[in-house]
């Protein structure tokens, strides 16, 4: 079989994600001590992927500074740029123009924010073997109605995708990873603004299309979220998705280089340190992803939190699911608790204050 061939749609800016994603696209920040992107990179590489072409819109350039050829990963990349956003669609669609691939060649598609244990090989011979259209990675969640749902008949073949409902008829929903004939690809209206899940994907139900589900339970997440986006680190570091990209020895935590953690700080739940950031004694850091060159000062407590590059928390302050911006100063004894967020830059004098929003 000749080499597969995948597109990487990493254009959206990342809303969900703010501040973090202000100044670095969401597929860049730093997980578990590299790019996230790299871990999708090296996972699909495992599984036969070589070249890949990176649909890009929001902070375009950053990729290629990021990525370059690929030959450092063992890929060879390409970028396509949209001027303005096509939508998922409508990138894909954009991206295709620069694929090598015929027309009856299976087209790797990956959402550039999802980490995903399942076997992409498989769901590509699947694919392949049932000749379909499009064959879509559906997980399981406990709590549907805040997606959309995605039900399947005996031979797996998708019946419908149907938009969010407080009432779902499955618990499978789209995974964000799928396998499309080439030609399937060309039938996307170009240059225009299209969604997969809004319109490709019903598109070709209705049309009758072979559209098959590849229902997997092995480990999957949305990382479009701060919490997700926290745990999804912590997951890595602590070995519960395995990857190829981890950059050095892990466990309880990661630290990368130059990084300073006194041996009387408490650090453990999958925490990733940033390069020369400092924890000093009697801090304590729990299941958190702390920015390169950020200090987390004496008897600071950070739990479930992002740090940004640079940024210092202070002597007393207490962050649990918290956002804290590049540059950001959290003064002593303030606490910043259940999803607030510290602009970058921003600094919160000393003060006993709870918050709980944007700062
Ligand atoms: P939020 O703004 O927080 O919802 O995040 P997002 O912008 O990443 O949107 P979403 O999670 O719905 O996007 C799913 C995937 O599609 C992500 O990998 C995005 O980068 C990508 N994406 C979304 N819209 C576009 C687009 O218009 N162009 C390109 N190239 N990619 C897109």
């Amino acid at each position: 079989m000749r080499e597969l061939e995948a597109i990487l749609l990493v254009g959206g800016q990342g809303t969900r994600l703010r501040p973090l994603t202000i100044g670095t696209p969401k597929p860049l920040l730093p997980t578990a001590g590299v790019p996230f992107l790299a871990h999708q990179l090296a996972r699909a590489r495992s599984f036969g992927v070589r070249r890949v072409v990176f649909a890009t819109s929001y902070r375009a350039e950053m990729f290629s500074d990021a990525f370059g050829d690929g030959s450092a990963f063992g890929l060879s990349l390409e970028y396509m740029t949209e001027d303005t956003p096509l939508g998922t669609g409508g990138a894909i669609r954009n991206a295709a123009e620069a694929l090598t691939c015929g027309p009856d060649a299976p087209v790797l598609v990956l959402n550039g924010d999802i980490l995903s244990g399942h076997d992409i090989g498989d769901q590509v011979a699947r694919h392949v073997a049932r000749e379909a259209a499009l064959t879509l990675h559906l997980t399981e969640v406990e709590d549907p109605s805040r997606f959309g749902c995605v039900p399947t008949d005996e031979t797996d073949r998708v019946t419908a995708f149907l938009e969010k409902t407080p009432n779902p008829v499955t618990n499978r929903i789209n995974a964000g990873c799928y396998v499309f004939t080439r030609s399937v690809i060309d039938t996307i209206p170009q240059g225009e603004v299209v969604s997969v899940e809004r319109e490709t994907f019903p598109g070709l139900i209705e049309a009758g299309a072979l559209v098959l589900g590849y229902p997997d339970a092995s480990y999957w997440l949305d990382v479009g979220t701060p919490a997700a986006f926290v745990k999804g680190s912590c997951d890595l570091v602590l070995g519960r998705l395995p990857s190829p990209a981890l950059p050095g020895p892990t466990g309880d935590l990661l630290a990368l280089p130059g990084a300073v953690v006194s041996p009387e700080a408490k650090v453990s739940g999958g925490s990733a340190i940033g390069a020369r950031a400092v924890v000093e004694a009697g801090a304590k850091v729990t299941g958190s992803v702390l920015g390169d060159d950020c200090v987390i000062e004496s008897g600071a407590t950070v739990a479930d939190s992002v740090v940004g590059a640079g940024a210092r928390v202070a002597s007393g302050a207490v962050l649990r699911d918290a956002v804290i911006g590049d540059g950001a100063v959290v003064g002593p004894r303030n606490e910043l608790v259940e999803g607030a967020r510290v602009w970058p830059g921003v600094t919160l004098p000393e003060c006993a204050i709870r918050f709980s929003g944007d700062v």
